[in-house]
């Protein structure tokens, strides 16, 4: 059977090059309303709120750059495709420091803050600035009608389709700095382990899909990503 990788990562991944996780101590959901932020009803109530809360995200990425977690991610991608397997990153993550390190097999499930959708016709368009309600759509014209191309609670996460074949035929599955809190990506470890995938854990501490892992490895992504990446290499290359 051909060596199949599919990661999962979260916030922790980006945590060590400056950007907030969720729900850690001090985490942005401690601080920041989700209802109000990352709902659908939030951004219908108050736009400018929501749109500011984006905006304020999207500046600080700008400041972020890669770290050692992201260079060996798309370093494995690489190497573990040129071996003749099969990769696929799926990220919750909104930011785009995997693909700026590298990773092309690669789903953004909770969608990009770089990206911007129009809600009346649906194109999604590259923002690096800015993004108001009174911007108009650059496709059908429509005023007051953009929106982050993100994924609010509630809302359908994309590539789900593509993310569950690959999971079918896992033979190597790693969740990366992510609490197992939110579905459908807090299932992803038990449909890896029904696929017979031999799966580890990488985190700070023990996620909330913790029984599903064959393997474990606990410290800051930037220092265990790098050796667990090395040793998956070493694995393929036998
Ligand atoms: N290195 C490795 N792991 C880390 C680090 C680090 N430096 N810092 C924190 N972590 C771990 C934490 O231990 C925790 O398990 O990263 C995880 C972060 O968990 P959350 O804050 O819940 O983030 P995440 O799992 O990505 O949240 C999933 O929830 O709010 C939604 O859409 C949002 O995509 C997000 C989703």
């Amino acid at each position: 059977m051909r060596p199949s990788l599919v990661i999962l990562t979260g916030a922790g991944v980006s945590a060590e090059s400056g950007l907030g996780t969720f729900r850690d101590t001090d985490g942005v959901w401690s601080k920041f309303d989700w209802q109000k932020l990352a709902t659908p009803e939030g951004f219908a109530e108050d736009p400018a709120a929501v749109h500011g809360f984006y905006n304020a995200r999207r500046q600080g990425l700008a400041r972020a750059e890669p770290n050692a977690a992201h260079a060996a991610l798309a370093e494995l991608e690489a190497a573990w495709l040129a071996r003749g397997g099969d990769f696929l990153l799926v990220t919750q993550n909104i930011d785009d420091l995997h693909d700026r390190a590298g990773n092309r097999a690669l789903i953004h499930m909770h969608g990009e803050l770089l990206k911007a959708r129009c809600n009346a016709c649906g194109t999604v368009r590259d923002c690096h600035d800015d993004l108001s309600i009174a911007d108009s759509c650059t496709a059908c014209g429509r005023d007051g009608q953009m929106r982050p191309h993100v994924v609010w609670f509630g809302e359908m996460p994309l590539g789900l389709e593509q993310a569950y074949g690959a999971l079918e035929n896992a033979t190597h599955f790693a969740a990366i700095g992510t609490s197992g809190t939110v579905w459908p990506a807090a299932g992803f470890a038990e449909a890896a382990k029904a696929a017979g995938a031999r799966t580890c854990e990488l985190s700070l501490e023990a996620g909330e899909s913790g029984h599903f892992f064959d393997d474990t490895a606990y410290g800051p992504a930037s220092r265990i990503v790098p050796d667990w990446a090395k040793a998956m290499l070493d694995e393929v290359s036998a």
